[in-house]
């Protein structure tokens, strides 16, 4: 490239600003004991998720193409039905990543004259669906029901109102009030959107997720469940009416223009709904682990909330600390990553250590007193106390 290259220049100082604000980001394969992926049944390797993998390849490797197109396959509807009645809704739709699934859904059903309440730590491909919509977007304060109402009695709207939330959120780690909410939903007829990334597989007395737990099925209009986080495979299944279903089967351009995952992910998926039916153990002993860690960083002094999720943010707060503190866990053999901006607010750089079930209570002790050090000497004092 020519040195006068005025895109290359752009590019290099915003590089630079970033190196600047301690927000350069590298990639880095995992290594070290996993305190950090979204792996929390740990069914990535399960071997009869990675068998029915490795049997749906004997079809081949890829779709070949869009669902409505030559990429359709019997196995995509098989997962689907079975994942309907796994949520208990009329039907679902497989999608090759969340963050498809929910621009998906966000594109297609809200529509202008619309309002879309969005909480305010909603994930980025719930923002980005709410941005392409043509809905007007209100954000409300994170799991503030009486300010959601607020604002819904104050928000003129024409069509139709939708809520937008999480039902774990993924950065924080605290559920949605979702008793609370679907009340103020069904009392002014918006359509609840819920997003259980972070819960599927985990909560309920099925595994189904949150919604399930709470007991509001009814009241949700549709919600996104990926595949890739406590199922261990990738993708990610909408589930809900099948008038809503149909149309995104209809209209959703990222469905419709894109090629279909491939089906042994599909397969693999089955599988992994095999074994959150088949082994309920595993999640509650990923409960007994997260309520573990909480309790042993809460006896150090750490501001970490009681809650029973097994995503435990630790809060650092600057940017460049949190990565130094990440850096030294990870020298010590612990992989946990630093998160900063913007996948959260500015001045809340944290930890986000996540637990999963090949983690064990002595492995958890090791790590808390290095986690303590850490702090210590990056001085982050506050947090910890002792
Ligand atoms: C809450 C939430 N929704 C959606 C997604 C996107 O899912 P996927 O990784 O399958 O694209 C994520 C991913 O981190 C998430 O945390």
């Amino acid at each position: 490239m020519r040195e006068d290259n005025a895109l290359e220049s752009r590019v290099r100082a915003r590089l630079a600003e970033l190196r600047a604000q301690g927000l350069l980001r590298s990639l880095r394969p995992p290594a070290g004991i996993d305190l950090s992926s979204n792996d929390y049944l740990c069914l990535s390797t399960h071997p009869a998720v990675v068998g029915a993998f490795a049997a749906g390849l004997a079809r081949g490797a890829g779709s070949t193409g869009s669902r409505l197109l030559r990429g359709d396959r019997d196995v995509f509807a098989d997962l689907e039905r079975r994942f309907a009645a796994f949520k208990r809704t009329e039907r679902a739709l497989f999608f090759s990543s969340g963050y498809l699934a929910n621009i998906a859904v966000l594109t297609t059903l809200p529509e202008a004259g619309d309002v879309i309440f969005s909480d305010e730590c909603n994930h980025a491909s719930l923002i980005d669906g709410i941005r392409l919509s043509r809905a007007t977007r209100v954000v409300f304060p994170h799991n503030d029901v009486d300010g959601l109402a607020r604002l819904m009695e104050s928000t003129p709207c024409t069509g139709t109102r939708f809520v937008v939330i999480e039902s774990l959120y993924s950065m924080e780690g605290n559920r949605a009030p979702l008793a609370q909410l679907s009340a103020v939903c069904r009392s002014r007829r918006a359509a609840l959107i819920i997003d259980e990334a972070h819960a599927v597989g985990l909560f309920g007395e099925r595994g189904s997720g949150l919604v399930e737990d709470a007991g509001i099925s009814d009241d949700v209009l549709v919600s996104i469940n990926t595949a890739g986080k406590a199922l261990g495979v990738g993708g990610a299944l909408v589930a809900g009416p099948a008038w809503a279903v149909e149309y995104l089967v209809q209209r959703a351009r990222p469905f419709v223009f894109s090629t279909a995952a491939p089906p042994a992910m599909a397969s693999a998926i089955a599988a992994s709904l095999d074994v959150v039916r088949d082994e309920p153990f595993r999640r509650e002993r990923l409960q007994t682990l997260a309520q573990y860690l909480r309790r042993r960083l809460q006896s150090c002094g750490l501001d970490v909330r009681d809650d029973t999720s097994q995503i435990v943010p630790v809060h650092v707060g600057d940017n460049e600390a949190a990565v130094a503190i990440a850096q030294a866990l990870q020298a010590d053999g612990f992989d946990v990553r630093a998160i900063r901006p913007p996948t959260v607010p500015a001045g809340t750089a944290r930890l986000r250590v996540s637990v999963n079930t090949g983690l064990d209570e002595e492995t958890l002790d090791r790590f808390t007193d290095r986690l303590v050090h850490a702090l210590k000497e990056a001085g982050v004092c506050s947090a910890a106390s002792s």
